[in-house]
């Protein structure tokens, strides 16, 4: 990554809250995956999500949730599932004209939790 960090080349803490309210209507209303957040609440989820994804972008660390492993374990994700999330979250970025470049280093943020998230 650069100097700057995707975070504040997204537009900080603000940016990063778009991001996820777009993000979280995406995987709702995605068949493959909507179903995992029918009991979650999911106030709390965006909250959990924009300190883990503005930690993941190299702002500032605030997230104490469950470490990725632990969260996911008991859902039984599989390739699909992943493929689906990551989808969402690229169409997010793209949809909010974040260059490509930008696009690219988040994508390798998701994938380095990948293997937790899928318990692998
Ligand atoms: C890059 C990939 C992913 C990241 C960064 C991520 C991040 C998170 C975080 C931060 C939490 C909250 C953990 C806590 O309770 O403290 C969480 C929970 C959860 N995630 Fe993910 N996740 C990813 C992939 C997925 C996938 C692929 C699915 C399913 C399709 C999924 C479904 C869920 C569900 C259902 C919860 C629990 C919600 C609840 O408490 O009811 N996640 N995730």
């Amino acid at each position: 990554m650069s100097d700057v960090s995707v975070f504040n080349k997204l537009g900080g803490a603000p940016a990063v809250d778009a991001a996820v309210d777009i993000f979280y209507r995406k995987v709702l209303s995605d068949d493959r995956i909507s179903h995992f957040f029918d009991s979650t609440d999911m106030e709390e989820q965006h909250n959990k999500q924009k300190a883990f994804l503005t930690m993941a972008f190299g702002g500032p660390n605030n997230y104490n949730g469950k470490d990725m492993r632990e969260a996911h374990k008991h859902m039984q994700l599989t390739d699909t599932h992943f493929g689906a999330v990551a989808e969402a979250l690229v169409s997010t970025l793209e949809e909010l004209n974040v260059p490509k470049e930008d696009i690219d280093s988040v994508v390798e943020i998701a994938l380095s939790v990948k293997d937790d998230v899928l318990n692998v």
